[in-house]
């Protein structure tokens, strides 16, 4: 049985006793929020020299962003005549369990505002039926197709309102892909930030399209998954320390935050790791400081599933949402926030401008997305049981039974957006002899059990948490159950009448082959989130590393000795190497089909019969051994009380390091190859705003609303006259509230204040100084495709820095990117791509702000092409002219 499940359910065995006896008194009793608190917030675990986790105090309050007043406005009436019990009911997840989602926070039904629905994943409605299980990020980063990623989102969006989920917990765009092997790299779009920011900010749009309140996880440095998790009581061993410095945090981790939350995302989710020895969940730096007053968030900032580990710390660093609103450990009826924040109110701990605060973000990201609406549904499904109906609250002691799954089918015709990402991320890697595509009439002889469905069902394992049959998404949260698995097997069947499949991954013996017969072999590599290990895996690619599993590399080379012709299709996580079998001969051609969902089957067979002409690319690079990464960049073993991960490589990930120390990938990043060919001429650049090397200087912020300051009566939080109460279900009431009456002596933190701080200078409304995302320059470039059939093409930009900019700079990064649509053989579409401030900048971690290295003889250079290898047409910024034949600036 998977881990997690059978930790729950020691849980509930433990807590059934102990909560008779904890549960009656411990709502007054100011100690036990002493006992929940984390002793002082000062007291971080050591980090290596110069990581520093600053205090940031106090949390810049919501609304002052224009594009958020009007939904302020009717929040601040709301808020202003509400009582401290359902200010807090807000606030606080009802408990694991404790609902129909995967959270569910309290409601204030007086003004119209229900339960929240919370639910899983980046990839579709976690946990339910009669829904679409969509390709993976990853594979969405793939197809660089804005719009398809757009699609999704809006498909996703749909569904999740359908049924009836508020706050969907996608995208996800941390981690980035800085480990290869980190478990959850799948989930989002791709080891760049460019890249990812896209995937992110068009899945945003798509999803809060639909009304629905999308959430950007995992805030911040998320990398891997060993280790991930306090593990309580707290201090016993601590969240896994990731250290990075400023420079780095700017540029890589933080920016497709930035560009999520300007394109006004409602929800940011923190991640289960420390950042530079301070937890995410309770790290003012990072929420209060570049969260909400650099990046001008507007909206709420969740904590991850039980990565609180303090109540007064989380308020006052600028959480505003417990989740699901247990404390450290679940279903003991405890927590950090709803009766203690309540008690921490009242004695006036917690200011209670901070609840305040908290409680007007929601319900002003309730309004953005317009979800006070008749129409919008309750939800309808629940993530516990596919029962009809069942326990109301299966976490609880005693639960009344509720009709729980109504079943509402929401896939409209989503399978056509799924099938359609699915087809446009297929990247092939490699085809000699135009191997591809196939015939109709060839002979196809199919190894490797990833060709067809689970034999033991697509949903036999929870959340995904085997690698049995195709693998279309890895394990873990990030996934939704299959309504179907369209297996490529039986997608082959229906393009060729010669088709005969081993069911195996060693190959089999005496098979002898015909000639012209081709070999097909399917193979895999899996990864996921933590709680579960699969094959030896504990999330993170441990025990496979970045070979294929099931022994794949094997099947193919026995393959390859007997066929002539060896097709290999991969499903994967992330990259795999390759070395062992890409250069055999009779491997004629590779292709990656990543994590196709549901659409596994006919989305391949569109392009390896050439219905479609591939136009994938990879969102990540290659390597010929593991070894030609950064050791940084291992994952982290055990280390007493608290593992620390320093992010000493800095900037230099994926294409960044391999490009600095001259290390030929063996497929680069970007890497896809089409059957037909492109031509890019007549690029022009032409200059838009003017090269300063400071942004213009920001707006001050504008008005928040303001409410009185008076410490509510406590009666506000007494529980109501025969009110029937669910055992270990989280509550904002309190037994004894008339005796809260003094401030209780909390140690603050060292740099705690109530006086705002000064306005950043980077920021100034969402996402940072509207500045940044001035329009430098623009270039424009012809593609014409030259070749014989129909296709789409990938137009990259990539920046080098002009060569007497002072700062370490990776040789060239990506920073803008556009795909043709569809081009007939001989047509041609002139593709215009933007370079902003920001793509110019560098973060001075001195100034604190985003600065050009402006320089009045040395050009940027604008590098056009289709992925970081061979790239030898390139624009220059001075003299803003463009030529091809020119020397790649990387091998
Ligand atoms: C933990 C995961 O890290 C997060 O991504 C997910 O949304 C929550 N659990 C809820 O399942």
């Amino acid at each position: 049985m998977a881990r997690f499940t059978s930790f729950l359910v020691f849980l509930a065995i433990l807590s059934w006793g102990s909560a008779l006896v904890n549960r009656p008194d411990f709502a007054s009793d100011i100690l036990f929020l002493e006992k929940q608190e984390e002793p002082s917030l000062d007291k971080r675990d050591d980090v290596p020299a110069g990581f520093v986790a600053s205090p940031y105090y106090p949390t810049p309050k919501g609304g002052w962003s224009p594009s958020w007043s009007a939904s302020y406005a009717k929040a601040h009436l709301v808020v202003a005549n509400m009582t401290l019990a359902e200010k807090v009911n807000l606030t606080t997840g009802t408990g694991l369990l404790m609902g129909r989602c995967i959270g569910n926070t309290g409601s204030a039904l007086r003004f119209g505002i229900p339960s929240l629905c919370l639910q899983d994943s980046a990839l579709g409605i976690a946990a339910t039926d009669n829904i679409t299980a969509f390709p993976a990020g990853i594979t969405v980063g793939a197809t660089w197709n804005k719009a398809l990623a757009y699609a999704r989102g809006a498909a996703i969006g749909a569904e999740a309102r359908g049924k009836g989920v508020n706050i969907q917990l996608g995208p996800a765009v941390g981690p980035l892909g800085r480990k290869p092997r980190g478990g959850r790299n799948w989930e989002g779009f791709g080891a760049d930030p460019v890249l990812q920011s896209w995937g992110g900010v068009e899945t945003i749009k798509g999803i809060q399209d639909m009304g629905v309140i999308a959430t950007i996880k995992h805030f911040i440095a998320n990398e891997q998954e060993a280790y991930r998790m306090d593990i309580p009581p707290h201090g016993l061993m601590k969240a896994l320390s990731s250290n990075l410095d400023d420079r780095t945090l700017h540029e890589l981790y933080a920016w497709p935050f930035a560009d999520g939350i300007r394109a006004g995302v409602g929800a940011v989710m923190t991640a289960y790791n420390d950042v530079n020895g301070s937890a995410s969940s309770q790290n003012s730096k990072m929420m209060n400081g570049i969260l909400k007053d650099e990046m001008g968030f507007q909206g709420l900032i969740m904590s991850d599933w039980l990565a609180q580990i303090g109540g007064v710390s989380s308020a006052l660093a600028g959480l505003d949402m417990a989740m699901p609103g247990d404390g450290s450990v679940p279903l003991f009826g405890v927590a950090y926030w709803g009766y203690e924040l309540s008690t921490a109110v009242l004695n006036g701990t917690v200011p209670l401008e901070r609840l305040n605060d908290m409680v007007t973000r929601i319900v002003a990201t309730w309004y953005q997305l317009g979800q006070d609406v008749e129409s919008f549904p309750e939800p309808n499904f629940s993530a516990n049981t596919a029962d009809a109906s069942g326990p109301c609250y299966p976490g609880a002691l005693f639960s009344p039974t509720c009709v729980v799954n109504e079943y509402v089918n929401v896939q409209a015709n989503h399978a056509s957006v799924a099938r359609e990402v699915a087809r446009e991320a297929i990247t092939v890697l490699k085809n000699d002899n135009k191997t591809l595509p196939l015939l109709s009439t060839s002979v196809l002889r199919v190894f490797g059990t990833d060709a067809q469905k689970n034999p033991d069902g697509i949903n036999s394992c929870n959340q995904r948490s085997c690698n049995k049959g195709t693998l279309g998404m890895g394990w873990g949260s990030g996934t939704a159950n299959y309504p179907y698995m369209d297996d490529p097997l039986t997608a082959l069947k229906l393009k060729a009448a010669n088709v005969t499949y081993y069911d195996t991954d060693s190959f089999p013996s005496g098979i002898t082959a015909a000639t012209g017969d081709i070999a097909m072999v399917f193979v895999s590599s899996d990864s996921g989130e933590n709680q579960y290990t699969v094959e030896g895996n504990d999330g993170d690619r441990k025990s496979d590393g970045l070979q294929l599993w099931h022994k794949g590399d094997d099947l193919i080379k026995a393959a390859a000795a007997k066929y002539a012709t060896v097709i290999v299709v991969v499903h994967t996580v992330g990259p795999v190497l390759v070395e062992a079998w890409v250069d055999l001969p009779s491997v004629k051609a590779v292709v990656f089909a990543h994590l196709p969902g549901q659409e596994a089957g006919n989305s391949l067979t569109d392009v390896l019969f050439g219905d479609y002409s591939p136009s994938g690319h990879l969102p990540y690079s290659i390597p010929k051994a593991e070894s030609d990464y950064p050791a940084s960049v291992s994952l982290m073993g055990f280390q007493f009380f608290q593992v620390q991960d320093t992010f000493s490589e800095g900037l230099y990930i994926d294409y960044r390091y391999l490009n600095k120390h001259s290390i030929a990938p063996r497929y680069a990043f970007g890497h896809g190859l089409s059957y037909t060919t492109f031509s890019k001429t007549s690029a022009t650049v032409t200059a838009g705003k003017a090269m300063t090397s400071a942004p213009p200087t920001r707006a001050p912020k504008g008005p928040a609303p303001t409410y009185s300051e008076a410490i509510p009566s406590p009666a506000e939080v007494a529980w109501p006259t025969g009110f029937d109460r669910i055992w270990r279900y989280l509550y904002p009431y309190l037994d004894n509230p008339q005796d809260i009456t003094s401030t209780k002596a909390f140690t603050y933190p060292v740099g705690y204040q109530t006086t705002p701080q000064p306005d950043p200078v980077a920021g100034g409304d969402q996402g940072g100084n509207p500045a940044l995302w001035d329009v430098m320059f623009t270039i424009s470039v012809k593609v014409t495709n030259t070749g014989t059939v129909a296709g789409k093409e990938v137009v990259m930009v990539y920046v080098q820095y002009p060569t007497d900019n002072p700062w370490d700079t990776p040789i060239i990064q990506l920073r803008a990117f556009e795909k043709t649509a569809t081009l007939a053989a001989r047509a041609s579409a002139t593709l215009t791509l933007e370079i902003t401030r920001r793509d110019l900048s560098i973060w001075d971690v001195v100034s604190q702000n985003w600065i050009i290295p402006v320089s009045s003889s040395k050009p940027f250079l604008f590098w056009i092409g289709n992925s970081t290898a061979g790239l030898t047409l390139a624009c220059e910024s001075l003299s803003k002219t463009c030529s091809d034949g020119r020397t790649p600036p990387v091998v």
